[in-house]
């Protein structure tokens, strides 16, 4: 029966290769995690011939990007990278007067000086500029090959030939990956070219980041699968380069850490969650506080910055809930996100517990809560750029769900 039907959908398809069916998505299995590796990354097959590439997921910006091997500029990539993207001439042709190459400003923050516009000199290939909270990168625009689970495609993404990191860098270290998947809501975001190429229908992007070392999770483009227990919707605020929900105040065992709601946004592409030191600091207190006498720092370790001696009664980090606490991020209409301990607490290498929340103070001067990949494990995370919607519900993020 399910052989008969396959072949008939099979017709179907071949049929109507430009009709595909409205609730179509693309899903990839995501490698990696929180904790050692510091990023979740898809593995993508890219250029010819196709090779396979690591990016790391990330809904915090809007340009795909691979670390690249540029046949005039060569390459200051970032250490670690083990193989470099290596388009021919050919592929960087896309003209600066394209109307992409306009999109593509367009979408990246309005700063003339970093982001050149046409010059006379190399009227033939687009330039862009990308900042990072830990360093910038510069390329020119490729058009080339990209291997879809529904065939081949041509797709226009960044080849990175100069990456510089902020110095001195306040971010932990992260395991090399060979580039970035941009997921924001820009003209030129991977949903939106699969959408544009009508390999998609919807702009609705989908992640289930695994929980613990070994777990992966997946990602959704196009659309998600909806989870048994329903999800929690929020409007995505207009105009904002971040998906956010809004504003919300922050909460340890249900007392309000600070007077004030402060803007939140959902970042796949941090691996820890950040609060502005507002907010960071009497929360750091409040935790110290809960900790008591068990609370001992262990100021020798260097996987984050504040880390403690894992106290006796934990065995594992599953225990951590009878010493810690629930955090909620509580948004406007009654709309809460829950993050208990787990979620922002990791388990270091010299069997340290450590702060997965950092002073957003130290990295960033715009006043943000970042809710990074450490509190979106085991949560399907929607961004439907379709209906301005952001949702999150708690499920486990294990494939064999799938
Ligand atoms: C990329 O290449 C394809 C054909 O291979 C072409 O149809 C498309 O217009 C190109 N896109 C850009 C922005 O140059
Ligand atoms: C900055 O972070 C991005 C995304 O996690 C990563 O791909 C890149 O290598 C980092 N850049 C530097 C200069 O460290
Ligand atoms: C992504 O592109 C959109 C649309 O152009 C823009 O509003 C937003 O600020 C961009 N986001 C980032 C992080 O640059
Ligand atoms: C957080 O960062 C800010 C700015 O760097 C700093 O003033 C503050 O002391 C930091 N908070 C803590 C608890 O270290």
């Amino acid at each position: 029966m399910a052989a008969t039907w396959s072949s008939i959908i099979g017709l179907i398809l071949l049929l109507l290769p430009l009709a595909p069916s409205s609730s179509s998505y693309i899903m990839y299995r995501l490698g990696g995690n929180v904790f050692p590796i510091g990023r979740f990354f898809v593995e993508m097959k890219i250029g010819e011939p196709l090779m396979l590439y690591q990016l790391d997921i990330d809904t915090g910006s809007n340009v795909t990007w691979l670390e690249c091997y540029h046949p005039v500029h060569g390459c200051h990539c970032s250490p670690g990278v083990n193989q470099l993207y290596r388009p021919a001439l050919g592929n960087l042709r896309v003209e600066c007067k394209d109307p992409f190459c306009d999109a593509l400003h367009a979408d990246l923050p309005d700063l003339p000086d970093t982001n050149p516009q046409c010059t006379r000199e190399d009227p033939h290939q687009c330039h862009y500029k990308v900042e990072y909270v830990n360093g910038t990168s510069e390329g020119v625009l490729s058009n080339d090959t990209v291997s879809l689970a529904k065939g081949n495609r041509p797709m226009v993404f960044g080849c990175g030939y100069n990456q510089r990191p902020r110095n001195p860098s306040q971010e932990p270290n992260q395991k090399p990956v060979h580039g970035i998947l941009g997921l924001g809501n820009g003209i030129v975001g991977f949903a939106a070219q699969l959408k544009k190429q009508q390999v998609i229908t919807k702009n609705v992007i989908g992640h289930c980041l695994g929980y613990g070392r070994n777990r992966g999770g997946y990602l959704f483009i196009g659309d998600y699968k909806f989870p048994p227990n329903g999800i929690t919707w929020a409007p995505m605020r207009k105009y904002e380069p971040f998906y956010s929900p809004g504003q919300a105040t922050v909460h340890l065992d249900g007392q309000q850490i600070y007077a004030n709601g402060m803007s939140a946004v959902f970042d796949s592409g941090a691996t820890y969650t950040y609060m502005p030191s507002q907010i960071y600091n009497p929360l750091l207190a409040k935790v110290i506080d809960l900790l008591g006498d068990a609370g001992k720092p262990a100021k020798d370790d260097p996987t984050l910055p504040r880390c403690w001696k894992k106290p006796e009664s934990i065995e594992s980090l599953d225990d951590v809930k009878n010493t810690f606490k629930t955090l909620e991020l509580r948004f406007g209409n009654n709309i809460v996100m829950k993050i208990p301990p787990i979620k922002y607490l990791i388990l270091s290498d010299y069997n340290n517990l450590c702060l997965g929340i950092l002073n957003g103070s130290d990295v960033d001067e715009n006043q943000k809560i970042i809710i990074g990949d450490i509190s979106m494990q085991d949560m399907l995370v929607v961004y439907d750029n379709e209906r301005g919607m952001m949702g999150w519900a708690n499920i486990p993020c294990t494939t064999s769900r799938l």
